[in-house]
């Protein structure tokens, strides 16, 4: 058996602590070019909701927004249209194959970076009047200090929007994936599928106000389409969580676990394919000036 996936999930799991204390901490991603295309290619649900965060923000011609995990850039591209040529947009993601991606899209004012979270001391204080992170935050685990530079950054009356996962999501594919799960490991160990890192809308809320915003909107959006069938949902949850999904429980395992998943999923495949639910809860934040 090749221990390698396991050991490294376990030194990762050491050598990355949650500061929200309870949560263990998730895999370490497994990108690849494949994957960064895929998840360009799977990325509706989260374009979809990201033009509804971006709508919330208010951006104006002129503006200088930051993307922070702006994966392969599609809304970025978009954000730098509504900023025009006098604005300008940062769009950063630590995925060198994703930002290799968004660097197809750069144009006058439209610029890539690889960088992170942990990177944002690089940037000027109150440089930007917009920061955003779509779909980002459950996978940040320096909630608190991602926050506090992220206030930093921005000049007072800007605005950060976070669109993000819901710890207490509720879903048909989730139920199926923990059912399997506990089929072929006996249980279901915390986070294996989802990221350690989701929130409840209220401990949303709470880190950013503690980081100093006034809350200027909160919305919980739900949302859902199709996957044509078990392996586009699966082609979806491996893209979108950068190679995780079930990666903690090494190679054997996760083929078996996906061979009960596939059958479960076939029983709720309709004729327009397998409802995939992506609420999102919405955050907009005000720099106070
Ligand atoms: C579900 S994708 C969302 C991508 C993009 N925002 C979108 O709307 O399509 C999550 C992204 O977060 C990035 N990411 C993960 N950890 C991050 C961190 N600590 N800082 C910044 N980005 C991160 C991943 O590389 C990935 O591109």
């Amino acid at each position: 058996m090749n221990l390698l996936p396991a050991l490294l999930s376990l030194a990762w799991a050491l050598a990355c602590p949650s500061p929200l204390g309870a949560a263990p901490a998730v895999p370490p991603p497994r990108e690849s070019a494949e994957l960064a295309a895929r998840y360009e290619a799977v990325s509706t649900p989260q374009f979809i909701q990201g033009q509804k965060l971006i709508s919330l923000l208010s951006i104006e011609p002129g503006d200088s927004v930051l993307d922070l995990g702006c994966g392969t850039g599609r809304l970025t591209e978009q954000v730098a249209k509504l900023v025009g040529p006098q604005g300008k947009v940062v769009g950063i993601d630590p995925s060198v194959h994703r930002i290799a991606i968004a660097k197809q899209r750069e144009a006058a004012g439209l610029s890539f970076q690889v960088a992170g979270s942990d990177d944002l001391a690089s940037f000027a204080s109150g440089s930007f009047d917009r920061v955003y992170l779509n779909y980002v935050f459950h996978w940040i685990d320096k909630k608190e200090e991602t926050l506090r530079q992220i206030y930093r950054i921005l000049k007072p009356g800007g605005r950060i929007g976070i669109s993000t996962g819901r710890k207490d999501q509720p879903s048909q594919v989730r139920e199926l994936i923990r059912d399997s799960i506990r089929e072929v490991l006996g249980k279901v160990p915390p986070d294996l599928f989802v990221s350690a890192f989701h929130l409840t809308p209220r401990e949303l809320r709470s880190l950013a106000e503690q980081a100093g915003f006034r809350i200027v909107d909160f919305q919980i959006l739900p949302f859902s389409d199709y996957a044509k069938d078990p392996e586009d949902v699966i082609a979806f949850l491996s893209a979108s969580s950068s190679g995780r999904f079930l990666s903690g429980v090494g190679e054997d395992r996760r083929e078996r676990i996906l061979s009960v998943l596939k059958q479960k999923l076939s029983k709720i495949q309709t004729n327009r394919g397998i409802v995939m639910e992506h609420p999102a809860m919405l955050l907009v934040g005000e720099k106070p000036r």
